[in-house]
């Protein structure tokens, strides 16, 4: 089974490397799954920078999210069965031809959704789910501002919003203004033309920082109203300038994937979410270091997949 692992932290051609692995057994509560797409996300680029300080044996095999076929389940999850075209969430593994998964990280992909939409879904879409519905419910007051609103987290935080009635105020570079526009945003400004801390002011009753490395803590804090919620999916600001709750959004064992796939895949069904999917790159080790790469830098909106042609 070809698999794409690091062998140490560093460059991402430097590092990467094709293997060779055997199979892993599925036990009761697991089910195996022919891999057919995995996205590469910017938390697989910090790890593999060494920037996650976990402490691992080498060779490793990255990621968290991919889509496939079922094609071996335990007998402890009669909700599945072989030939299911699934998606699932991972503790790490998925740059590979087959993974062996907890069959509570697994459910069924919309015959609709793409190979590539459904494994660009997953981390984003639990991040934006969770952070939406359990961290924030109610509290999250009328007015909204989505900071890094062309991101994949932003994309679909934005979307959950909108469809919870909110007011959403989308910030992102011009060349994303129509996609973020075609969210549903109700106001939106450009960070690369404009301060959107001083266009929308005190307005956010909520402010929720999903750039990449929390870059926008200082538009942020203009735009919260006084006393308003901070979120940053990375770190907080260390020097506040207005009054309010800060709060730093991450994984938490409480939430349950089942429970937010399913919502996710029910609002595809009805047309209420769209997920962009930036480029399909073929399945092969120049495409991981590739991806990795464009992640370094500056990529154009949307998930980089890589897909395997069966
Ligand atoms: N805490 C958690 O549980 C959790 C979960 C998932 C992700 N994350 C983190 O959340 C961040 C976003 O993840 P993602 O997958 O959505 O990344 P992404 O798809 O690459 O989106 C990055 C966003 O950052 C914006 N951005 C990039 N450079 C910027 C700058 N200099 N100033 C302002 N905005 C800038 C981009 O806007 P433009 O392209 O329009 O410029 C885009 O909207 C990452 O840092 C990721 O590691 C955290």
């Amino acid at each position: 089974m070809k698999r794409f692992a690091i062998k140490g932290f560093g460059a991402a051609r430097e590092v990467f490397e094709e293997i060779e692995a055997n199979p892993r057994v599925v036990d009761a509560s697991h089910v195996r799954i022919a891999i057919k797409t995995f996205a590469v996300n910017p938390y697989d680029v910090a790890f593999r920078q060494g920037k996650m300080s976990q402490s691992i044996e080498f060779p490793y095999v990255l990621g968290k999210d991919g889509a496939g076929i079922v094609t071996e389940v335990g007998i402890g999850v009669p909700e599945l069965k072989v030939g299911d075209e699934v998606i699932f969430h991972a503790l790490t593994g998925s740059y590979g031809e087959e993974i062996v998964v907890p069959g509570n990280k697994v459910v069924l992909k919309p015959a609709e959704m793409s190979f590539a939409e459904a494994a660009g879904l997953v981390t984003p879409g639990l991040t934006a789910y969770n952070l939406v519905t359990h961290l924030l419910g109610e509290a999250a007051g009328e007015v909204v501002a989505v900071q890094g609103a062309s991101g994949a987290v932003g994309s679909l935080v934005v979307q959950l919003l909108k469809a919870n009635g909110k007011t959403v105020i989308g910030t992102a570079s011009k060349r994303n203004e129509e996609l973020v526009r075609n969210l549903g945003v109700d106001h939106f400004a450009a960070y690369d033309q404009v301060d959107p801390g001083k266009v929308f002011a005190d307005q956010a009753d909520t402010v929720i920082d999903a750039t990449k490395g929390s870059r926008t803590s200082e538009s942020g804090m203009k735009l919260l109203k006084a006393g308003g919620t901070y979120i940053a999916l990375n770190d907080l600001p260390t020097k506040r300038t207005k009054a309010g709750n800060y709060v730093h959004f991450g994984p938490s064992r409480s939430y349950q994937d089942q429970e937010a796939f399913e919502a996710l895949t029910a609002l595809y069904k009805a047309g209420k979410l769209k997920l962009t999917i930036a480029e399909i790159l073929p399945f092969e080790l120049t495409s991981v270091i590739t991806a990795h790469e464009k992640i370094e830098g500056h990529p154009n909106a949307g998930k980089l997949i890589i897909q395997k042609e069966q």
